[in-house]
């Protein structure tokens, strides 16, 4: 019997390592099809997940009924898998280099539990290498196993978008590779129980993780020349989604705009092929311009606030802001790596009193990470209003709303353009 047919028939069962945003609904949709142990080292999110809920409030409760799955954070229980998939964060430390910590901590994990026969698959965003040079030795190290003879590895790089229901796992195509034929039929055949797309087999491992970091690097090079676009379209005095309207009617112009490159994807893998270039004696030029102008925005925003509250007869020191949505990007609840942060320290160096607003975000999460304080609602009034984050609830409020809350005729910031040519009477200023 084949590791695909125990899976299948619920012999072997399939390890996934990291319950957050990508591991968690993974887990869960394998839950209905095969046998599983979620492991997690954040005792408080398997508590949360073992109530049937999901602390990335991404799943709704009724994915969690009937599902074949076990939340634990021992190694023991881990060690009942065969099939691994390893979804733990790839972040980037203080100075901008990939930091593998959460990667190589749960490699060790898998390491030390590993078996003959067993498979092992990557779904963590990496540069292109890392799975066979920095993840694989250490997997052969602590299991004294051989890679390709011993057991199998892949990578399999995911694509979902928190806070969106339509490029869902099931229904996103799906890249998979594996370590040589036999794995890369296995593999697949695995990922074919819950992704209902079609799969697309890369020829090896690498060319999967390079995939996989070139869609979140394109991305940021091309809101990158949005912003850029942005700011010069602001020193000529025209707004850029005018101008991104009438370009778009052309049938091949690539539909970007300018904003905040936040969260731990776009901002983040960019920086991953950053740093593998510099390893092989490549400075990047193109990617890491689009790095340096999407990391000023936050600043640039909150220089052209504080530009108006004082162009308004108001003096910066003491002026008070209101800035509604924290969160990485709209309708979603994580702030990690947020860039509205960027803006409110901005407004903090001139001495601007900001008061921050949003209906996703958790406030204690807010305090821990950035001794911010969120406010339940707006006490206003305010010199000016940023709107930073295009939160759906968001999308309806008017101009008299805003009024209300103002000083005066008041000032809009309208990061995403929300309410483009619905504001008369205040001053209004968009990306
Ligand atoms: N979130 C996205 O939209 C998205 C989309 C595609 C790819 N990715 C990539 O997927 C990977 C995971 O991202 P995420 O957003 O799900 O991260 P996340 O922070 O939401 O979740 C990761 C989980 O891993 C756990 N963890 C950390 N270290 C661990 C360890 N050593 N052992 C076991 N568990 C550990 C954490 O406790 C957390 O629950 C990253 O490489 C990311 O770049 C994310």
């Amino acid at each position: 019997m084949t590791i695909y047919e125990e899976i299948l028939n619920k012999k072997a069962k399939i390890g996934v390592i990291g319950l957050g945003y990508v591991g968690l609904p993974l887990a869960m949709a394998f839950a209905h099809k095969a046998s599983v142990i979620g492991f997690d080292i954040n005792e408080e999110h398997l508590d949360v997940m073992r109530t049937g809920k999901d602390p990335c409030k991404e799943l709704d409760d009724n994915v969690f009924i009937n599902a074949d799955i076990l939340f634990t954070s021992s190694l023991d229980d881990l060690a009942k898998a065969r099939f691994y998939i390893v979804a733990v964060p790839t972040p980037i430390d203080k100075n901008n280099k990939p930091d593998l910590k959460p990667l190589l901590g749960a490699t060790k994990s898998v390491g030390q539990v590993l078996k003959k026969g067993d498979y092992v698959v990557y779904e963590s965003t990496v540069y292109p290498g890392c799975t066979e040079e920095d993840c694989v030795p250490l997997l052969e190290k602590l299991s004294g196993l051989k890679a390709g003879t011993d057991f199998k590895f892949g990578y399999s790089p995911e694509r979902i978008n928190p806070g969106e229901k339509v490029h869902t796992l099931q229904k996103t195509r799906k890249i998979v590779s594996g370590c040589d034929e036999e794995s890369l039929s296995v593999i697949g055949k695995v990922y074919s129980l819950v992704v209902e797309a079609d799969l697309h087999y890369a020829p090896t491992v690498k060319v999967a993780e390079a995939a996989k970091i070139i869609e979140n690097t394109q991305r940021d090079v091309n809101i990158a020349l949005m912003n850029e676009l942005s700011i010069l379209f602001g020193r000529m005095g025209i707004n850029t989604y005018d101008v991104l309207s009438a370009a778009g009617t052309k049938w091949n112009f690539m539909p970007f705009s300018p904003g905040l490159v936040g969260g731990h994807c776009i901002g983040v893998d960019p920086y991953y092929l950053v740093h593998k270039a510099a390893e092989l004696k490549y400075h990047t030029q193109v990617i890491s311009a689009g790095r340096a102008v999407n990391d000023s925005m936050g600043g640039y925003i909150g220089k052209n606030v504080v530009k108006m509250i004082i162009a308004s007869g108001k003096p910066a020191m003491n002026a008070r802001v209101l800035v509604m949505g924290i969160t990485f990007k709209e309708n979603v609840a994580d702030i990690r790596n947020s860039k509205v942060v960027d803006i409110i320290h901005e407004l903090q160096d001139f001495g601007v009193n900001v008061d921050v607003i949003d209906p996703f975000a958790d406030p204690d999460e807010v305090k821990r990470c950035y001794g911010l304080t969120l406010k339940a609602r707006p006490e206003g009034p305010y010199n000016a209003i940023i709107a930073a984050v295009a939160h759906d609830e968001y999308k309806e409020l008017t101009e008299s709303h805003f009024l209300e809350l103002s000083v005066g005729k008041g000032i809009l910031a309208d990061i995403k353009g929300l309410y483009r040519g619905k504001i008369q009477k205040m001053t209004y200023w968009s990306l």
